[in-house]
């Protein structure tokens, strides 16, 4: 991560273009977006991201003498891209805003309707869609890419008697995730801390696995949600059988969500602790 001096700096010695951490993940996330809510939060973080990295050399170097879109005589191209960029963020921020109160509104339905809902939490590319595909035979977006939801997804399970508990994808989490990429979802995340239960979605399989998991108990201790109940699933046990690895941890219900191992003892488990 590089502050927005050290990467003019970087660039203006090199004379090359110069991507830190956060750039580049915003660029992931800016591809990945497909809702319109994704589209507009990721918008929004990048512009956060720009305005305080905004030079001459992108607003071009001449002096505006009053005229169209410049505030009168005097506004540099620099100081107007800065404005538009302000104004911009204001207008996104307020349909963000508009966005989150039908999304409250429906998460007030949801909860009057008494139907518990699970959230899906876990590191990026831990299968958390891939998870919820399987649970509930949807078609949530699945691919071997990081932050592949960005949009979080509610879909209905029945259990053979008839009970019902509503599952909720979340996008990816990272381990030092840049702030404009937290405010801007917050909203995703709110998802999680209203949750009647957590399944925290591990890959068992990589070499990182500790390490993720903390990131993720991290971040929900920020979010408020550690207490919520919480089930660890360590996700790709087929792979460490294929990759004949060492199984790492002995806590969690080991599953497979591409086979479909260990499903039926993690609806047991959630069974048990929703209660019914
Ligand atoms: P983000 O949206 O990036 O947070 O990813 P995610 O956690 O939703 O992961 P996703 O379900 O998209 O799966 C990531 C990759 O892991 C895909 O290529 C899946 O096919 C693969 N995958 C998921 N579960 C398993 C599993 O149990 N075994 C194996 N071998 N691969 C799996």
């Amino acid at each position: 991560t590089l502050s927005p001096i050290q990467k003019r700096n970087i660039e203006d010695e090199t004379g090359f273009e110069i991507y830190d951490r956060n750039q580049i993940i915003l660029d992931i996330f800016a591809k990945r977006a497909k809702s319109n809510e994704g589209k507009i939060q990721v918008e929004l973080a990048y512009l956060k991201y720009q305005l305080p990295r905004l030079t001459e050399k992108d607003a071009g170097l001449s002096r505006l003498v009053g005229g169209f879109r410049t505030k009168g005589p005097g506004e540099t191209k620099l100081e107007m891209m800065r404005r538009r960029f302000r104004e911009e963020i204001s207008l996104l921020n307020k349909r963000i805003e508009k966005l989150r109160a039908r999304r409250d509104f429906t998460r007030q339905k949801r909860k009057l309707s008494g139907i518990p809902l699970v959230a899906i939490a876990g590191y990026t590319n831990a299968g958390k869609s891939t998870l919820l595909n399987r649970l509930t035979k949807s078609n949530v977006y699945v691919e071997d890419k990081l932050f592949a939801t960005l949009d979080p997804a509610i879909r209905r399970y029945t259990f053979a008697d008839g009970y019902s508990l509503l599952f909720s994808d979340t996008v990816g989490f990272i381990k030092n995730l840049p702030d404009e990429l937290k405010n801007a979802f917050m909203s995703t995340f709110e998802e999680i801390s209203c949750a009647d239960l957590i399944v925290h979605v591990a890959d068992v399989s990589s070499l990182d696995v500790d390490n993720q998991i903390e990131a993720v108990e991290e971040i929900l201790l920020e979010l408020n949600a550690d207490h919520i109940p919480r089930i660890l699933v360590l996700n790709k046990k087929d792979k460490i059988k294929t990759q004949n690895k060492e199984i790492k941890r002995s806590d969690g219900i080991f599953i497979s969500a591409l086979t479909g191992e260990g499903i039926n003892v993690l609806m047991k488990r959630i069974r048990e602790y929703i209660g019914k």
